[in-house]
C-alpha cells in the first residue's frame, strides 16, 4: 500500500469506526433490518452522495485517464424501488482542487467498499432477489477497481501539502455524513 494510501486509511480510521457504528449504518448488517431502515440509510446516502458528485465528477470526466462513476443515480432508482421519494438536497459542495478531488473520491469510492458484504446480507435479511438494489450489490470488480484507484491516487498526492489537503477534504467528508446520518430525519425535516 501506497504511503498516500496509508495516510488517507489511518487519518479517518476513526471516522469509519464511528459512521459504521451509526444505527443507521449498523442495521445494514442486522438480521432484523426492515425495508423503512434501508429507505432511510439510502436516503441519507443520496443526499450526501448527490451534494458532492456533480463537483467530483468534473475533475474525473468521461474521457480522463480514470473517469469517477457517479451513484447518485443508482441511489435515486434504489430509493424509486423502495417507494420513497428523493429528498430535499442541500447546496452542492464545491470541490475545488485535485487534492481536494481525491480526498472526496478516496470517501465516496471507498463507501462502497464493504458493498458485496452488506449486499448479501440485505438480500438474506430482507428477501430481495439478487441484483434488486444498485447502490449495494455485488460487484467483483469493485477491489480491482480500488486498487487502480489508489494507485493513482499515490501518483497525484506528491507534496506533504497535496496529501494534508486530501486528508482533510476525507475527514470533512466523513463529518458530513456522520452529521447527516446521526441527525436523520430531523435533519431533513429542517431544511
Ligand atoms: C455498515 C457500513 C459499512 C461497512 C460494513 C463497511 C465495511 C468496510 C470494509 C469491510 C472495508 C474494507 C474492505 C477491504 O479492505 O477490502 C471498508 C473500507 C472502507 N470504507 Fe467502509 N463500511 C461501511 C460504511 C462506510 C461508509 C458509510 C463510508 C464512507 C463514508 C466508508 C468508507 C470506507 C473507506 C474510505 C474504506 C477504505 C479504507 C482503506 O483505505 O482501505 N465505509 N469498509
Amino acid at each position: 500500500m501506497s504511503d498516500a494510501h496509508q495516510r488517507l486509511r489511518a487519518d479517518t480510521r476513526q471516522w469509519h469506526r464511528g459512521v459504521e457504528s451509526l444505527p443507521l449504518f449498523k442495521k445494514l448488517l442486522c438480521a432484523h433490518i426492515t425495508v423503512e431502515d434501508l429507505r432511510n440509510t439510502l436516503t441519507v446516502l443520496y443526499q450526501f452522495y448527490a451534494q458532492i458528485e456533480p463537483s467530483l465528477q468534473a475533475h474525473f470526466p468521461e474521457q480522463s485517464a480514470l473517469p469517477y462513476q457517479a451513484k447518485t443515480a443508482a441511489l435515486a432508482a434504489d430509493l424509486a424501488i423502495l417507494g420513497a421519494s428523493l429528498p430535499p438536497l442541500a447546496t452542492s459542495l464545491a470541490i475545488s482542487d485535485r487534492a481536494m478531488a481525491w480526498g472526496a473520491r478516496y470517501v465516496l469510492e471507498g463507501a462502497v467498499l464493504g458493498g458485496n458484504l452488506i449486499a448479501r446480507q440485505l438480500e438474506k435479511n430482507l428477501s430481495l432477489t439478487a441484483g434488486t438494489l444498485s447502490f449495494y450489490r455485488e460487484n467483483p470488480a469493485i477491489e480491482p477497481g480500488w486498487t487502480a484507484t489508489m494507485a493513482h491516487l499515490a501518483s497525484e498526492l506528491q507534496t506533504p501539502e497535496q496529501l494534508s489537503h486530501a486528508s482533510t477534504t476525507a475527514c470533512d467528508l466523513f463529518a458530513l455524513l456522520y452529521n447527516l446520518a446521526s441527525n436523520y430525519p430531523d435533519h431533513s425535516a429542517a431544511q
